[in-house]
C-alpha cells in the first residue's frame, strides 16, 4: 500500500523476568550482541506474551477513560516503556506491577508528548484520536518515517477532519481541535483508500465518544483492532464489527473503569513456529489463539510441516523431514503478515527450491536480505520482490539487525546456521520480543547476550543436527 501515499483473565504473579525495570536501554541494547551458537535443536514449550501492536494501542485507549484502567499480560518490551512515557507527558498516572499496567487518565493536561519519544514509536501518533475525543483539542507530533518505510498518517488525518475536526500541520506537529460550544466530534461515514490498522484504531478510538453514529469502511480488520474495541466495549463503548471490514460505532458521552486482559501475541508465536522449523524441533506454544495465525499456519503446513491444536490455545509444531519452497505475497489481515515477512524468509532459505516473497505493505521491507545474505543465504531483490533460492546451509557471521522482525529473522537464521552468529543493533529486537533469548535459552538454544566485542566462547563443535534431513 506505499503507494497512498475480555477477556478478563485471573492476575498472574509476578517474576522477575516480567518487571519492564529489567529492560534494557536502547543505548544498552546497541552496546550488547546477541551471540547464537547454532545447530542446537529445541524442545520444551515456550509461553506467549501479550501482544505488543494490542497493549501499545490499549494503552493509547485507556486515555478515552476518566476512571482507572487496568491492563493485564502486558508484554515487558522497550516499546511499551516510550508508551508509558508518552502518556504520562499527557498528564497520565501509570502504574506497572509485572504484567499488569494502572493507569488513570483523569487529569489530562494541555501538554504535547515529545518528538523524540514519538518520533521511536509511530503507535504513539494514535494518542490524537482518544485525546481529541476527551479533551476536543489535540496536538502531537508528526512521527515522520522508521526503519522500514515512509509511514504516512494522511488517512488518520483525513478521518478525524470527516469526524469534524480542525487540524493544521505547524512545525512538524499535528494540531487538532473541535470547534462548538461542547467540542464532540460528530459521527459520520468514513471510507479509508487502504485498511490501515493505524488509521482504524484513531478513527474507532476516536468516534468512541463523538456524537452520533460513525462507519468505517475498508477498516482494518487485524485481531487488535477487535481487541481495541473490545477494550473499549468493556469501558462501554457502543461499537459494532469490529475485525470486519465495516465498523459502526455509536458514539457514547462517557467510559468507564476497566479491567481487561491483552490477546496473546501472534507474532511472536508465529515466530516461535518458525523457530521449530528452522531449527527441525518439535516445540509448544501457548496462549495462542490459532484464529489468528491462520495464514501463518497455512505456509507452514504448505512447505510441510505439521501443526496440531493439542487444545483451543495450545499449538505444537512438528517440522517436516525436509521443508519446500513456496511463495508469499503480504497483505493486510486476513492475508498474510508483513510482521512475519523476515522470519519466513529465514526459513525458506534453508527449503528446497525457489521461493518468491512479494512485500505490498511497507516499501523498505527487505533490508534483512543482504544479512542473510552474509550467513550465506542466496537472495535476490528486484523491487519489492525478493527471490529465495533454497542453500543446504546457512554459516555463522557478524550480522546487523536493521528492523523489528528483521532481527527476528537473524536470530532464527543462527538458530539453524553453522557456527557462531553475532547480531548487532539489538534495540530492535527488544522493542518488541519479551525476554527472546532466555524463552529460546529455556527450549535448549544456545546463546548468549553479551558486551559489543566480547569474543565468542569457543564451544564444542556440536555436529549439527539442526541440518541434517535438509537439502544438503
Ligand atoms: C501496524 C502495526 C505494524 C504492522 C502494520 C501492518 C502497530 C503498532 N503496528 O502499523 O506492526 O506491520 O500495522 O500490519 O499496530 N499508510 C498510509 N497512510 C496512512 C496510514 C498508513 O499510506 O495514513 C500506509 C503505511 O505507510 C504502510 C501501510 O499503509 O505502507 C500500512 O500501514 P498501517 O496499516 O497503517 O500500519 P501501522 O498502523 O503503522
Amino acid at each position: 500500500m506505499y503507494k497512498v501515499t475480555k477477556r478478563i483473565m485471573e492476575g498472574k504473579p509476578i517474576t522477575p523476568a516480567q518487571n519492564s525495570s529489567n529492560l534494557s536501554t536502547s543505548s544498552e541494547s546497541d552496546e550488547q550482541v546477541l551471540q547464537i551458537w547454532g545447530g542446537q535443536p529445541l524442545k520444551g514449550h515456550v509461553k506467549i506474551s501479550g501482544a505488543k501492536n494490542s497493549a501499545l494501542v490499549l494503552m493509547a485507549g485507556s486515555l478515552l477513560c476518566p476512571d482507572d484502567c487496568r491492563l493485564r499480560n502486558v508484554p515487558g518490551l522497550a516499546d511499551v516503556a516510550r508508551m508509558r512515557q508518552i502518556l504520562a507527558a499527557v498528564g497520565v498516572k501509570l502504574q506497572q506491577n509485572g504484567d499488569v499496567l494502572d493507569i488513570n487518565a483523569s487529569n489530562l493536561i494541555d501538554a504535547q508528548a515529545p518528538y523524540e519519544l514519538v518520533s521511536q514509536l509511530r503507535a504513539s501518533f494514535f494518542i490524537i484520536g482518544p485525546l481529541l475525543a476527551r479533551l476536543g483539542f489535540a496536538k502531537v507530533p508528526l512521527p515522520g518515517g522508521c526503519a522500514i518505510g515512509a509511514r504516512p498518517v494522511e488517512l488518520h488525518v483525513r478521518g478525524l477532519q470527516a469526524l469534524g475536526a480542525e487540524v493544521h500541520i505547524d512545525h512538524g506537529t499535528v494540531h487538532a481541535y473541535v470547534k462548538g460550544p461542547n467540542r464532540r466530534l460528530k459521527g459520520a461515514k468514513i471510507y479509508l483508500d487502504y485498511p490501515s490498522v493505524g488509521a482504524t484504531e484513531t478513527l474507532m478510538m476516536a468516534a468512541t465518544l463523538a456524537e452520533g453514529e460513525t462507519v468505517i469502511e475498508n477498516a482494518a480488520q487485524e485481531p487488535e483492532v477487535a481487541d481495541l474495541a473490545n477494550f473499549c466495549r468493556a469501558m462501554g463503548a457502543n461499537i459494532q464489527g469490529a475485525g470486519t471490514n465495516t465498523i459502526v460505532i455509536s458514539g457514547v458521552p462517557r467510559l468507564h473503569a476497566v479491567d481487561y486482559s491483552i490477546i496473546p501475541d501472534r507474532i511472536e508465536a508465529g515466530t516461535f513456529l518458525v523457530a521449530g522449523a528452522i531449527t527441525h524441533s518439535e516445540i509448544s506454544l501457548s496462549p495462542v489463539i490459532p484464529d489468528h495465525l491462520t495464514a501463518v499456519i497455512a505456509k507452514l503446513k504448505t512447505i510441510g510441516a505439521t501443526i496440531i491444536a493439542e487444545s483451543p490455545d495450545i499449538l505444537r509444531i512438528v517440522p517436516g523431514q525436509t521443508h519446500s519452497a513456496t511463495d508469499i505475497e503480504t497483505l493486510p489481515y486476513p492475508g498474510f503478515p508483513t510482521d512475519m515477512q523476515a522470519q519466513f524468509m529465514a526459513l525458506l532459505t534453508l527449503s528446497n527450491g525457489d521461493s518468491l516473497i512479494k512485500e505490498t505493505v511497507f516499501e523498505n521491507r527487505l533490508r534483512h536480505v543482504a544479512e542473510l545474505n552474509r550467513m550465506g543465504a542466496d537472495i535476490r531483490v528486484k523491487g519489492n520482490v525478493a527471490i529465495v533460492r533454497g542453500v543446504a546451509r546457512l554459516s555463522g557471521a557478524p550480522v546487523v539487525a536493521t528492523d523489528l522482525r528483521a532481527s527476528a529473522a537473524l536470530v532464527l537464521a543462527g538458530l539453524a546456521a553453522d557456527g557462531v552468529t553475532t547480531i548487532s543493533s539489538l534495540h530492535h529486537l527488544d522493542r518488541g520480543y519479551e525476554q527472546l533469548e532466555v524463552k529460546l535459552q529455556k527450549l535448549g538454544a544456545n546463546l548468549r547476550r553479551v558486551k559489543e566485542g566480547t569474543e565468542p566462547m569457543i564451544a564444542e563443535a556440536p555436529v549439527n543436527p539442526v541440518r541434517s534431513g535438509l537439502n544438503c
